[in-house]
Parts: structure tokens; C-alpha cells; sequence
């Protein structure tokens, strides 16, 4: 039986104050649902803070990228073992805001994931189709290469060990929600093809919906068979929509 998740993406939103703030609000809860993980994404500059903050508590800390390299002259790059010093447990890769802006490719994705899990922390690996690619009907190709390079190489273990978040990018930020159908159908397809490398592995892989989840559409999506938690954004900023998410299943 996979557990849901629910994870917090903060993107580039949360000074230390106000860090501070949405973490001791999500805290005083109710924020702790026995059926959900809860995980949250602050940004860099957070994560040492939030650490203290969550310590002892049932809310885990992601951090939002990591660099390909271990160490030395890459200004502003995060290492991996800088970011086992604040206590994380998750990575979100691949984020379609990274390989929009920042050109990331899966073969990016695919360094730092074995990275990532080498280190004893555990990808959420971001893959998801652009408006105009659904509207030309090549969803299925493009999520499953996708799928299919991102996670080049790994083994059942480390498919064991790794999440994955669909996050069709016309629906991030945008207030458009795939309907449950429509994201249950791909995140079926996502399980599918990860079943060509280990049909076990595959069965208990975490796949996370990401896009526009609010209060209101969260429990008909997670509801869906294929549907193991949400990546939420915007809504993760406030509390009480948060708190509404994790408590919708
Ligand atoms: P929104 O929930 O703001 O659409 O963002 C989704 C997302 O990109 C989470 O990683």
C-alpha cells in the first residue's frame, strides 16, 4: 500500500521571517493526517532554519534542486553534501521550471538522481508535457522519454527509492487542473513504463500530481488509483489551503 504525499514547493517565495511563520502555522496544524507524508520545499536559504524548526516533528524537509557537481568552482551551485548538512530527506528534479529556464535536461536529471539516491536522499523526479505537445496529442511519447531518461540506468533499488511528480506545465501556476481523469490516465502510463525495468518496483513507486492542487479539486484527485499525493505550489504558501490539502484524503 503506497502512503500518500503530500510535499510543498515553495519555489523562490519564503524569507527567513516568513519561513518561520508558515512553518509554525503548519505545525499548530491540523496538519498531521496518519495516512500522509507530509514534505516541505523552502528554498535554500531556509532549509538550516526549517530544519530546527521540524525537528521531532511528523513534517519532512525537501530542498528544490542540487548541483550535478560534488564540489569547487560552480558560483552559487548547491552540493549534495552541503544539503545533507541541513537535514533534508527529499530533492525535487527536473522541476519544468529548472529545464525551462535553466535548460535542464533528463540527462541532467538522471546524474543527479543517482547522485541524489547514492546520497540516502530521495529524488522527486518532475516530468510533464507542454500545452502545445498535448494539443498535438504526443503526451504519452514525451512523458514516457521522459520516464525513460530520467531514470536511465537505475535498478529496482533504486526505483524503490525514488518518487516521481507529473506536472503538465499548462497547469502549473495557471489555475488549470488536469481533470482526475485525464492526470490518472498518464500517471498510469508513468507506472506502466517504469514496470518494463521491475513490475514490483513500479507497484509501490510514489507518483505525485503537480498543478494547480487546491483545497478544492485535492481529494478527486487523490482519490485516483494511480494518484499517490500532490506537489503543490502556490497553495503550499498558505496554511490553512495546505493544511486543507493534507487533510483531503
Ligand atoms: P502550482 O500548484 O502553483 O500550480 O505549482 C505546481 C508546481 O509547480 C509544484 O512543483
Amino acid at each position: 500500500m503506497r502512503k500518500k504525499i503530500i510535499a510543498g514547493n515553495w519555489k523562490m517565495n519564503g524569507t527567513i521571517p516568513e519561513t518561520k511563520a508558515l512553518l509554525h502555522e503548519l505545525l499548530e496544524g491540523p496538519s498531521d493526517n496518519e495516512n500522509v507524508k507530509v514534505v516541505v520545499c523552502p528554498p535554500y536559504t531556509s532549509l538550516y532554519l526549517a530544519n530546527k524548526i521540524l525537528q521531532n516533528s511528523h513534517i519532512s524537509l525537501g530542498a528544490q534542486d542540487v548541483s550535478a557537481h560534488l564540489k569547487g568552482a560552480y558560483t552559487a551551485e548547491v552540493s549534495l553534501e552541503m544539503l545533507l548538512t541541513t537535514g533534508v530527506r527529499y530533492v525535487i528534479l527536473g522541476h519544468s521550471e529548472r529545464r525551462q529556464y535553466h535548460a535542464e535536461t533528463d540527462q541532467l536529471v538522471n546524474t543527479k538522481a543517482k547522485l541524489v539516491i547514492d546520497g540516502e536522499l530521495i529524488p522527486i523526479i518532475c516530468v510533464g508535457e507542454t500545452l502545445k505537445q498535448r494539443e498535438d496529442g504526443q503526451t504519452k511519447q514525451i512523458v514516457e522519454t521522459q520516464i525513460e531518461n530520467s531514470l536511465s540506468g537505475f535498478s529496482a533499488d533504486f526505483i524503490k527509492k525514488s518518487v516521481i511528480a507529473y506536472e503538465p506545465i499548462w497547469a502549473i501556476g495557471t489555475g488549470k487542473t488536469a481533470t482526475p481523469q485525464m492526470a490518472q490516465e498518464v500517471h498510469k502510463l508513468i507506472r506502466e513504463k517504469v514496470a518494463e525495468t521491475d513490475k514490483e518496483a513500479a507497484e509501490n513507486l510514489p507518483i505525485l500530481y503537480g498543478g494547480s492542487v487546491k483545497p478544492n479539486n485535492a481529494h478527486d484527485l487523490l482519490i485516483q488509483p494511480d494518484i499517490d499525493g500532490a506537489l503543490v505550489g502556490g497553495a503550499s504558501l498558505m496554511a490553512g489551503d495546505f493544511i486543507a490539502i493534507i487533510n483531503a484524503i
